[in-house]
């Protein structure tokens, strides 16, 4: 079993991929920690407490940075509302978060540990940068980081970024750094898994709590996909980090040597990824470039057949 630790800010399309890591037969999913971006961290933890309550999941909830690094927070309630989970409705909360702090905690789990862990993280960088910087030991004991962001080509807030690492580009810059070996999922293919109306209702036909929430989350976020970008289906970033540990098939990859932008006015957050290896710079990255999306849609469906 490969163990890892979420990094997320829920977000609809990071709650799926919290149903989707929680029961995996080939993953331990050892802790969810959660971060501020998509919302607030008042609203982004009590999302991820929301959803392992809903789903009945035995893992514990650690609340982390509430800002980034160095930058003014943004947050993205247009795309996930404004409680940054709107859609669903869900009974009152009885879970409660942990009481250590999200990167003191990743810190010590992976010190801890006798085998390497996988770092995935589906929102801004901030917890993960501050545990490399806070402890660079973490560095040996970190199998692979797994992350949604950037795109070797356009971004989805401005021409340049991707929102997770425009959040945090200082945060991004020291994980993408650090010399691990990493696997980005940008939008370059997640924009390719578009979650069409058709999808939702295959999904739903499952007829369990899993598929409902599923087809929930997906009937809203679908809605402000078309409002801000036009689009019929919404693209399922998140899950991709978690479909592609359970099938690394499932995507294709080009090893590139990228870096982050964090100074230009212009470009800020934007991920510069070499794909014609014009720089002659170490490849240090793992570029998702295609998926399969039909291996894709029949793993979200298998994986949420796993819940009653
Ligand atoms: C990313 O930003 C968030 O809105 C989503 O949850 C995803 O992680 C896509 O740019
Ligand atoms: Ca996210």
């Amino acid at each position: 079993k490969r163990k890892i630790i979420l990094d997320c800010d829920p977000g609809h399309d990071d709650a799926v991929a919290i149903l989707l890591a929680a029961k995996n037969p080939n993953l331990e999913l050892l802790g969810i920690t959660v971060v501020a971006g998509n919302q607030t961290l008042e609203n982004t933890q009590r999302n991820a407490l929301r959803v392992v309550q809903h789903l009945g999941l035995d893992i514990p909830v650690y609340a982390g940075c509430g800002q980034p690094m160095v930058r003014d927070k943004v947050t993205a309630g247009d795309i996930h509302g404004e409680t940054g989970l709107d859609g669903p409705v869900f009974d009152p909360l009885t879970r409660k978060i942990e009481a250590e702090h999200a990167v003191n905690y990743i810190v010590k789990t992976l010190m801890n540990s006798d085998e390497k862990i996988t770092m995935v993280t589906t929102g801004p960088m901030t917890n993960l940068g501050m545990a490399i910087r806070m402890e660079p030991k973490i560095l040996d004991k970190i199998q692979e980081i797994v992350f949604m962001g950037g795109s070797y080509a356009n971004g989805n807030v401005t021409p340049a970024a991707e929102f997770n690492i425009l959040a945090d580009a200082e945060a991004a810059h020291v994980c993408i750094s650090s010399g691990l070996p990493i696997t980005m999922v940008g939008l370059d293919v997640t924009r390719k898994a578009l979650c069409y109306p058709n999808i939702v209702e295959r999904m739903r036909k499952i007829g369990n709590k899993a598929s409902d929430l599923f087809a929930d989350l997906m009937t809203f976020f679908c809605k402000t996909q078309k409002e801000v970008y036009g689009w019929e289906g919404g693209p399922l970033h998140d899950p991709i980090t978690i479909a592609y540990l359970i099938d690394p098939t499932v995507i294709t990859t080009k090893p590139m040597n990228v870096t982050v932008d964090a100074s230009s006015s212009q470009s800020y957050g934007r991920t510069n990824c070499d794909f014609f290896g014009y720089m002659k710079k170490k490849e240090n990255v793992n570029v998702g470039i295609d998926i399969d999306v039909e291996k894709f849609w029949d793993l979200v469906e298998a994986g949420l057949k796993l819940y009653d």
